[in-house]
């Protein structure tokens, strides 16, 4: 393993500066217990009112009965998992959670979650809700306000992804994993890690490849935004409400990428990415590095995996002249204002974030926990050899931008990225169309 973290520490600006609302304000509201009172809350201008307020102590005894947990395709088996733990424990006092799954893209999830809360249904009484669409689902008025129950007890978690569900000033769901991606490298090729992306591309030339997720989906705006983030790119100014994207430092970002599928050192079949086909190439064999979330260094060990035992992990790399950035991923519990138990969901919510269940999380799924102790197991530290680097990683990742309409910018960047992945767009047209889309989308509200 390479400490290299240091750096990345300098470069790494706090959620803040590229949000569009979400920072420094707090709530000037005052919460009603009970579950049918409104809370109104704002936060840098920003505010969402009328909201209905969990009551922390509805989930000690709720009405008996099923809820249903809807969260992306459970490919690791870690959501079938937590279901299962919950029902075993719970099974005698008649409570039981059944698990939806919605397809493996994030942009997909959040689809299938929208139709259903557009149609005020209770299809998903507990979501598992992707850290980038607080903002917009809070401002839809889709979710409980969650903030007495969090307040309980705010220092267990682990700050930054805390945050991801903090918006207008208040806690719209309970953190369940979070999220950071690594470069995984092949330990039997007997090479150390590079050290630069540019040497990563330079390597994998002659290994056989990188592989990633360059599909045209959320997963590429992340691939992207490591790399763009650490050559000194942005996203949005820090006034948050105009597009910063067409630099010359996201243009070397997206070049280094383009040309790496042009000159043979990733596959062009990368372009169709998504994380399950990138894990179906690494476990193949054929590839020398690929950039991919925690959870895959459980998962690529099992099953007809060619790579077990063969790969190591490593945290993302500088880019050349300039620094290094991860990109801050994960999922938060949030429930639906249409549930018709908001205690068994919260109960549900809450078991998700139990020690309990986050030491097997981190332990056999390698998803990243969100409670500080986890990291501290001795279990987990035996099973996660770079647990220590994984914490670490989440306090430096930067966020990406918290805005209701996050999902419009991200689209404007997967879209266009991939356009010039694909060879239909250069580069620095590429990137000058995806920042003149986000300033159409920043001026829709
Ligand atoms: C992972 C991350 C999530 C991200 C997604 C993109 O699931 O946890 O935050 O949006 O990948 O594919």
């Amino acid at each position: 393993m390479r400490g290299r973290f240091g750096l990345g520490a300098a470069l790494a600006v706090s959620a803040c500066a590229l949000v569009v609302a979400a920072c420094g304000g707090s709530s000037s509201s005052s919460s009603s217990s009970g579950g049918g009172g409104g809370s109104s809350s704002s936060s840098g201008g920003v505010t969402v009112t009328g909201a209905k307020v969990i009551d922390p102590s509805s989930m000690n005894s709720p009405p008996k009965g099923t809820i249903h947990y809807c969260q992306g395709k459970d490919t690791t088996g870690a959501g079938k998992a937590v279901v299962s733990e919950f029902n075993q424990k719970y099974a005698a006092q008649g409570y039981k959670v059944v698990l939806t799954e919605f397809p493996a893209s994030a942009d997909q999830q959040r689809a299938q979650f929208i139709q259903r809360q557009q149609a005020k249904s209770n299809d998903c009484d507990v979501f598992s809700s992707d850290v980038i669409w607080t903002a917009e689902f809070a401002s839809q008025k889709w979710l409980y306000d969650m903030t007495p129950y969090v307040n309980q007890s705010r220092t267990k978690y682990i700050p930054a992804p805390l945050e991801t569900v903090h918006y207008a000033g208040k806690y719209w769901g309970v953190p369940e994993t979070s999220d950071a991606a690594f470069l995984f490298y092949r330990t039997d090729k007997g090479t150390a890690p590079p050290a630069t992306w540019q040497a990563v591309y330079q390597q994998a030339a002659k290994q056989g490849g990188i592989v990633y997720q360059g599909a045209p989906y959320e997963g590429l705006t992340c691939d992207f935004l490591e790399l763009g983030f650490a050559a000194g790119g942005q996203v949005l100014d820090s006034s948050g409400k105009k597009s910063a994207f067409n630099s010359p430092a996201n243009v070397k970002a997206l070049q280094l990428m383009v040309d790496g599928i042009k000159n043979g050192s990733a596959p062009k079949a990368v372009t169709t990415y998504m994380e399950p086909q990138t894990d179906q190439a690494w476990t193949s064999g054929k590839y020398g590095y690929m950039r991919n979330w925690t959870y895959a260094y459980a998962a690529d060990q099992t099953g007809g995996s060619k790579v077990k035992g063969k790969y190591a992990v490593a945290p993302l790399p500088t880019f050349e002249g300039a620094g290094k950035a991860g990109i801050l991923g994960g999922h938060n519990s949030v429930i639906s204002v249409y549930t018709k138990n908001p205690g068994l969901a919260l109960k549900y919510a809450d078991f998700t974030a139990s020690p309990e269940w986050q030491k097997i999380s981190l332990e056999k799924y390698s998803s990243a926990a969100i409670l500080n102790a986890t990291y501290d197991d001795a279990g987990v530290k035996k099973a996660i050899p770079y647990a220590a680097e994984l914490k670490q990683a989440l306090g430096q990742a930067k966020a990406r931008p918290v805005s209701p309409v996050y999902p419009q910018i991200s689209q404007a960047i997967y879209k266009n990225v991939n356009d010039a992945l694909a060879g239909r767009a250069s580069p620095a047209d590429a990137i000058k169309k995806a920042s003149d889309q986000i300033n159409s989308a920043l001026s829709t509200f």
